[in-house]
């Protein structure tokens, strides 16, 4: 089976809205017989999409399975550039290395790259990133951002930004940032942030933001020693939620609010970030490779360092950490 013929066919029934699309007119168009067309169909019925076959007049699509296809994701994109050039795969040991793979083969601006699952998911720290199949979204964007490579680090905070507001736009759930790099939904980590950069001595490559949310796992999904402190969309609003629409929103954020850092500098993103923040005002734990500090959270710089005021009144930068409260 020519697979062109069935996404052809695909992308005409997700874009009739609900209506019905005659298969003599696609195989028309296409060139290929009507028995071709219903092949298609039959095959996209077997993947899962509910598609009813109506005398005289054709083919409706009633519902489609959750699956990470470019038809259904590109419906939802407004960008110019973020998820227009996207790489879909199955199962990956980690969408971070063939991103830093694509990004060295001059792939533009806004290439995706995601996953359905993977083997080795990598998160901060070298610490292992629980990947379950067809139950999050893992995915590697390859942003080429018009920055000076000292203000990489920020993007970090940028895209936890872009991940607050995609969740109040798709689900209305109202997340909240802890600093540096995780996004909590009552105090629980719903989504992980690594970005990652590819410079020569003056210049960005590129940067690799690497995200990982958990969509639609429940309890019983997780191992248990993560339960305590992990948690998905589903089981924080009892939905089920499609992962195609949250990642087109991720695009149309992300491509927004790095626009908007290119256009304004860090000021009106870090207002944002600290309005979302559940570490500025508390009295935390800093643990860092050679000290640990306590101290009350106060804010974050120009560059998007943690300003920690300690007892002594003094205040201290921090660039990494784990924090506990
Ligand atoms: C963290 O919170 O420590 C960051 C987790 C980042 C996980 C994502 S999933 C997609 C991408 N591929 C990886 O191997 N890691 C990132």
């Amino acid at each position: 089976m020519n697979m062109s013929t069935k996404d052809y066919v695909l992308n005409k029934l997700l874009g009739a809205n609900g209506k019905a699309i005659s298969g003599q007119d696609i195989a028309d168009e296409l060139e290929v017989s009507r028995t071709a067309i219903w092949k298609c169909v039959k095959e996209l019925e077997e993947e899962g999409y509910s598609i009813e076959s109506i005398r005289k007049k054709g083919y409706v699509l009633h519902d489609s399975p959750d699956v990470l296809h470019e038809a259904h994701i590109t419906p939802y994109l407004k960008t110019e550039q973020y998820g227009r050039n996207l790489i879909i795969l199955d199962e990956v040991e980690s969408t971070q290395k063939i991103a830093h793979d694509e990004a060295q083969q001059e792939v533009p601006n806004g290439t995706l790259v995601i996953a359905d699952s993977q083997t080795g998911g990598r998160g901060r720290l070298a610490r292992t990133w629980y990947s379950a199949h067809g139950k999050g979204i893992w995915m590697s964007l390859i942003a080429r951002p018009h920055l000076s490579i000292e203000q990489a680090p920020q993007l970090t905070l940028v895209t936890a930004v872009a991940i607050i507001q995609t969740l109040k736009e798709v689900t209305g759930l109202e997340a909240q940032i802890k600093w540096p790099n995780d996004i909590l939904l009552n105090g629980k980590k719903i989504t992980g942030i690594l970005t990652e950069l590819q410079a020569d001595p003056d210049r960005i490559q590129a940067v690799i933001i690497g995200i990982g949310m958990n969509v639609n796992q429940q309890i019983t999904d997780f191992e248990d020693e993560i339960t305590s402190i992990a948690t998905s969309l589903r089981i924080e609003s009892g939905n089920k939620w499609e992962r195609t629409e949250i990642i087109g929103e991720l695009m149309n954020q992300l491509e927004k609010y790095v626009h908007m850092y290119e256009a304004h500098g860090f000021s009106p993103i870090k207002m944002l970030w600290e309005s979302y923040s559940v570490t500025i005002g508390k009295q935390l734990t800093a643990r860092m490779v050679n000290e640990t500090l306590r101290g009350e959270a106060v804010g974050i710089s120009e560059n998007g360092l943690l300003q920690l005021k300690l007892r002594d009144g003094s205040i201290r930068s921090i660039y990494s950490a784990d924090i506990e409260f």
